[in-house]
């Protein structure tokens, strides 16, 4: 399969699209959080908005992922600039990488540790926290960098399907 020129608009909105789902599940975490210490401790949680957006977000992104995998399996992704330097190549696509896999793991060990009430799959789902908010802030960090050091046309590419 030869590599494509840029991404689809499919691959472009569900890039952003999780991008937006993401933040509440950091920022809003507070819900689910106070729900399953209660669990622990065997006190019974009714129904709280935050604890259903942080379960249904989670599986949104879940389902999103693996709808974006799927398409990136058919249709490939674009290569990195030639110009990138083979370290910065391999970051990237480390990184990348990275985010799928904690973006499929996160979600699954969420909803091992809810609904099956497994309290290792909620103690790695609580470290592994870190690491996928490490790797959005590395790339990021690095999409920025590509913009306004490198002056790559990465970002245009996540704009502008090709
Ligand atoms: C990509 C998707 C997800 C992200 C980024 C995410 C993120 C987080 C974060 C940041 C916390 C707070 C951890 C802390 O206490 O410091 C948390 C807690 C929790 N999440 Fe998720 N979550 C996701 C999906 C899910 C799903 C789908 C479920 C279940 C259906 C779930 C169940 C839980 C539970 C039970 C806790 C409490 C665990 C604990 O505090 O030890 N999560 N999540
Ligand atoms: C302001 C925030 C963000 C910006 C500016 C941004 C920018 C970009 C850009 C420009 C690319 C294309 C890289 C290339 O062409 O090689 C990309 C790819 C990617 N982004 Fe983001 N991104 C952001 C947030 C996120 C977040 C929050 C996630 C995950 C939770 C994410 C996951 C990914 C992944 C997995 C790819 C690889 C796509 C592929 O090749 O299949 N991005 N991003």
């Amino acid at each position: 399969m030869s590599a494509p020129m840029g991404y689809s608009r499919a691959q472009i909105a569900l890039h952003w699209i999780v991008a937006v789902l993401i933040v509440p599940q950091f920022v809003l975490h507070d819900g689910i959080a106070a729900a399953w210490d209660k669990i622990e401790d065997g006190i019974a949680v009714g129904f709280d908005p935050l604890v259903a957006g942080h379960v249904f977000g989670g599986i949104a992104i879940l389902a999103l992922v693996v709808w974006r995998l799927a398409l990136r399996a058919r249709r490939g992704a674009p290569p990195p600039p030639e110009a990138e330097h083979p370290a910065l190549k391999l970051v990237a696509k480390a990184t990348h990488g990275g985010l799928y896999l904690l973006l499929i793991v996160m979600p699954v060990s969420g909803l091992v540790a809810w609904f099956g009430g497994v309290e290792t799959a909620a103690e790695a789902h609580e470290t592994m926290k870190i690491a996928l908010l490490a790797l959005v802030v590395l790339h990021v960090a690095g999409a920025l960098y590509q913009q306004f050091v490198l002056k790559t046309n990465l970002m245009e590419r996540m704009k502008r399907p090709a």
